[in-house]
């Protein structure tokens, strides 16, 4: 999606999608879910202590990273980056640092390309998921899974080649904004990248001295079946489950969600 997270989600829909967008997935939960917050979660993402997920996406988002991670999971194998996206990033360095690492749909691909890797990640269920898979690859001991967030990363001064988020930074504060990225170039050593991949809020990131580049050709989401399809599409893209059953098929058309594709990164080379 033109990102993760709920305001990232948000910032995907199209002018055309519903008004209020995300209903389903809303649903799903209630305030008195909100108590799976960890203290330091909750500062972050209902900083008042009111919050409701039936009213706000980005908060139901972050209740199904931590109530139905393998349910966000599978809707993350499907949706997969571009393969230009990866080829795109510096390849043989030293130290890669990825924040928002969710349950390692790029984590995954960076073990080929560092030689120490730190994926960062607030939530636990999404951190026993990745953990789970990097246990079973090969390489996969290259990388350290951590807690922490954009704002307050638990890596020193210029510890990475390459620093980089996939589908999570936003200009909110919640997920980054601009403490999350003066922490992302802080780690960053001089002469390093720091890449959003699937950026949203473009014109943010440009008046901060970040380029863009994307990569064409058309992409879809590619379920394991056509029932998963039917099924996770009532769920998160709720506005195209009726042609998806029409069309009887398990790829999904980005452009029939009306969501730009993961085919596009937003980065920052900093001076030497
Ligand atoms: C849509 S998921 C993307 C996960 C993964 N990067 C991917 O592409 O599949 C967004 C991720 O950002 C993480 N996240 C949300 N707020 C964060 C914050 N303040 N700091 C770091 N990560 C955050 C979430 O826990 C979640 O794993």
């Amino acid at each position: 999606m033109t990102k993760p997270e709920a305001a990232a989600k948000a910032g995907r829909e199209s002018p055309e999608a519903s008004v209020r967008p995300g209903a389903e997935l809303r649903r799903r939960y209630t305030t008195a879910d909100l108590g799976v917050f960890t203290r330091d979660e909750a500062i972050r993402f209902v900083p008042r202590g009111d919050g409701d997920p039936q009213d706000d996406m980005v908060l139901a988002w972050e209740l199904l990273y931590r109530l139905e991670p393998e349910l966000y999971d599978r809707l993350a194998r499907a949706e997969r980056l571009h393969p230009r996206v990866v080829g795109w990033l510096p390849c043989g360095v030293n130290r890669i640092a990825e924040v928002g690492a969710g349950t390692g749909r790029l984590t995954m691909e960076l073990i080929e390309r560092g030689q120490h890797i730190v994926a960062v990640e607030p939530a636990l269920p999404l951190r026993r998921i990745l953990r789970r898979k990097l246990a079973a690859a090969e390489d996969g001991d290259r990388v350290r899974v951590v807690s922490g967030f954009f704002d307050q990363l638990p890596l020193t001064d210029g510890s990475a080649d390459l620093v980089v988020a996939c589908s999570a930074f936003t200009p909110a504060p919640e997920h980054g904004g601009e403490a999350g990225l003066a922490e992302m170039e802080r780690v960053c050593r001089p002469g390093g990248c720091v890449a959003i991949i699937w950026p949203n809020h473009l014109d943010w990131l440009a008046e901060r001295g970040y380029r863009y580049v994307s990569f064409p050709g058309s992409m879809s989401i590619e379920f394991d079946s056509y029932h998963e399809a039917v099924e996770l599409v009532e769920i998160f893209y709720p506005q195209a489950a009726d042609e998806v059953r029409r069309r009887g098929r398990r790829a999904v058309p980005f452009e029939l969600l009306r969501i730009n594709p993961p085919r596009d990164v937003a980065f920052k080379v900093l001076s030497a």
